[in-house]
C-alpha cells in the first residue's frame, strides 16, 4: 500500500511532525499504519514510547542504510499506510527511501533558505526518478505558517513555486502549540488535554485537511491516472 517519504535536507522543518499529524489521522480512520524511523535521533520512537499511540499505528527503525528498502517493501503489503520519517540531511538512506515512494513531501518553512533546501530536495527526488527508471511524485508542503498572516516572504517563495510549476500543497501546516505538545505528552491530537494547551479543534482540523490533501495526491499519482493525463496534455 502506498509509501510516504518526508525528507528535506534541512534539520527542524517539521518533517517529524507532519509525519507524526499524517498517520494519526491515518490511523484514526481505521487504516493499519506503519512509521518507519529512520532518522537515529529516533524522534518518532520516542513519541511512540510516550502514553496513547493508537494500536493500528506501529513504528518501526531502521538503523542501515541497506535495510531501508526491504523494510518498506515488508511494511507496504502489510499495512495500509507506510511513513518514513528521515533525518535533515541528504544521505544513501534519503535516496533509497525515495526510491520506493509512492508520495515525497518536502517540508519547508516560509523562508528563502527553507526554499533553497526545498530545492535541493526535490532535484534528488528528480535524480533518484533517473537511477530507479520510475516516476516519484512529490509536493512541498510549507510548515509553521501563521493561521493569521501571509507574510511577504512567503508569498514571494510561493509565487516563483507557482512560476517555476513546482507543486504544493493547498494545505500549510500552521505553527501551533499543540503540534508541539504531541512531542511532549504523546498520542494523538485528540487525547490532548484542552487544560494545558490552546485551541486542539483548529490543530485537528488543519491536520484532518492536510491528511485528505495527501490521499487526494495519491489517488491522482496512481499510475492509470498518471496515463490519463498524459493523454490528455
Ligand atoms: N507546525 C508546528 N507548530 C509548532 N511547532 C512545530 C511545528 N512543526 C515543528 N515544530 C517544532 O519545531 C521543531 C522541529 O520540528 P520537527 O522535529 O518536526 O522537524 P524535523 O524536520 O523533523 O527536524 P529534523 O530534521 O531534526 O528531523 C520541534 O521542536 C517541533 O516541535
Ligand atoms: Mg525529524
Amino acid at each position: 500500500m502506498p509509501t510516504i517519504v518526508f525528507a528535506s535536507p534541512k534539520g527542524g522543518v517539521g518533517k517529524s511532525t507532519a509525519a507524526v499529524l499524517l498517520a494519526t489521522e491515518l490511523a484514526s480512520h481505521g487504516g493499519a499504519v506503519t512509521m518507519i524511523d529512520a532518522d537515529p535521533n529516533r524522534p518518532l520512537t520516542q513519541w511512540a514510547n510516550l502514553p496513547g499511540k493508537p494500536a493500528k499505528l506501529s513504528v518501526l527503525t531502521t538503523t542501515t542504510e541497506e535495510s531501508i528498502i526491504d523494510l518498506i517493501e515488508k511494511a507496504a503489503v502489510q499495512t495500509s499506510f507506510v511513513i518514513v520519517d528521515l533525518e535533515g540531511t541528504a544521505s544513501m538512506m534519503v535516496g533509497y527511501a525515495m526510491s520506493r515512494a509512492d508520495l515525497v513531501i518536502i517540508p519547508a518553512q516560509g523562508s528563502h533558505l527553507d526554499a533553497t533546501e526545498a530545492v535541493k530536495a526535490m532535484k534528488l527526488v528528480r535524480s533518484q526518478e533517473k537511477a530507479f527508471k520510475r516516476k516519484i511524485p512529490f509536493a512541498i508542503l510549507f510548515t509553521r505558517t501563521s493561521a493569521a498572516i501571509r507574510p511577504r516572504t512567503l508569498q514571494s517563495i510561493e509565487g516563483q513555486f507557482a512560476e517555476n510549476k513546482v507543486p504544493v500543497f493547498n494545505t500549510q501546516i500552521n505553527e501551533r502549540d499543540a503540534y508541539k505538545a504531541l512531542f511532549a505528552f504523546g498520542g494523538t491530537l485528540a487525547g490532548l488535554d484542552s487544560s494545558q494547551v490552546s485551541n486542539i479543534p483548529a490543530a485537528i482540523l488543519n491536520a484532518k485537511i492536510f491528511a485528505a490533501e495527501v490521499i487526494d495526491l495519491l489517488k491522482s499519482n496512481t499510475p492509470a491516472k498518471r496515463r490519463q493525463q498524459e493523454e490528455v496534455a
